[in-house]
């Protein structure tokens, strides 16, 4: 996102990791050049179905706490996921995941509107180390369901890994914020899709929690400016940067293993091995009018702190947009037009 300013980033476009399905930087400049075309125009967009499933059934959301996280982390990151399925003032979670539900699987099945947080495990012993691999990601998961202490669903369930602000996780920070993928059965015993997200707000808030940090800030200096370069930093909902952040690449994720859970559904893009699917669409795109470094139209709280959706208990979140099939460009609920 937003990385027009930092050019090197883009050099990862060469780099092919493994499949990206992550919320990617080396798409980002480009995509986010195209996103105000993408408002107008489908005709750059060629996402298309390719026959496999998508999650229709009721996702039962278990996370795994890798790490080190404070409860008001845990629980600003629990009802966000408490938003799914609950009522909230509009324009809220669940009006946002409704572009979502419009994608449909070859018998016509909808993605699901229901969500629900089924089990947690805290691995606050970092099981696999501070250092971790894309494929570690399955080992964790493995360890959790192994001690019992998290079911094993093979039918609907949904794995979220989530590490702490201290752990360094392959490609973090140089080319992705997350990640979503499917569990081998030769670790983890089935094939269940996951998502991995990092916390970014020590290791690179400028990259993965903008807007709420400035493109070019380390995370170790002073306060950023709030105006840098054109960017409109903007305050986080939730008073945590790096949480606040992880939300939309959390909910960028979601929405993603959910159109695309074993990558043979909604992708664009000839290579499955990189797909551009519907939250790459709009990356950097949390309004009308966005684009360019732009965010868009978001709101203010009484406070000064942007969000552009509402949660549970009074929540406030920001998140990105996705790619409507029937609108045919990116769409949210706080949308003016
Ligand atoms: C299911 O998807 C179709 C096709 O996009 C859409 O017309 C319909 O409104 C969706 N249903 C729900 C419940 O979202």
């Amino acid at each position: 996102m937003i990385l027009q300013k930092l050019p090197y980033y883009f050099l990862l476009l060469s780099l092919s990791y493994a499949p990206s399905l992550a919320f990617s930087f080396s798409q980002s400049k480009e995509l986010f050049d195209q996103a105000k075309n993408y408002e107008g125009s489908s005709d750059l967009v060629n996402l298309e179905y390719h026959m496999g499933p998508v999650l229709a059934s009721p996702i039962n959301v278990y996370i795994i706490w890798y790490g080190d996280w404070s409860l008001s982390q845990q629980s600003t990151i629990r009802d966000f996921l408490y938003s799914f399925s609950s009522p909230a003032p509009y324009p809220s979670v669940a009006d946002w995941w409704r572009t979502v539900r419009l994608y449909t699987d070859q018998t016509g099945s909808n993605i699901t509107g229901n969500i629900v947080l089924s089990g947690e495990f805290y691995d606050t012993r970092y099981s696999h180390g501070a250092y971790l691999s894309r494929l570690d990601m399955q080992s964790i998961i493995r360890t959790a369901v192994n001690k019992r202490a998290m079911a094993l669903n093979p039918h609907n369930g949904l794995y979220l890994v989530l590490t702490s602000h201290d752990v360094q996780v392959q490609d973090f920070c140089r080319a992705v914020c997350g990640f979503h993928y499917f569990t081998f059965p030769n670790i983890v015993g089935v094939t269940v899709p996951y998502a991995w997200v990092g916390y970014s707000g020590a290791q690179c808030p400028g990259m993965c929690a903008y807007p709420f940090a400035w493109p070019g800030y380390s995370g170790s200096s002073s306060s950023p400016p709030r105006n840098n370069e054109g960017h409109n930093i903007m305050r986080a909902p939730n008073g945590d940067v790096g949480v606040d952040g992880m939300i939309s690449v959390l909910a960028h994720e979601l929405a993603e293993v959910s159109s695309n859970p074993l990558v043979n559904a909604w992708y664009a893009g000839d290579d499955p091995t990189a797909p551009t699917e519907i939250a790459d669409l709009c990356l950097g795109v949390y309004g009308s009018g966005a684009g360019g470094g732009y965010v868009g139209k978001v709101d203010k709280d009484t406070w000064g702190n942007a969000y552009n959706v509402n949660g549970v208990r009074g929540r406030k979140f920001m998140v990105q947009w996705v790619w409507d099939p029937v609108k045919k460009r990116c769409y949210g609920p706080n949308a003016i037009d």
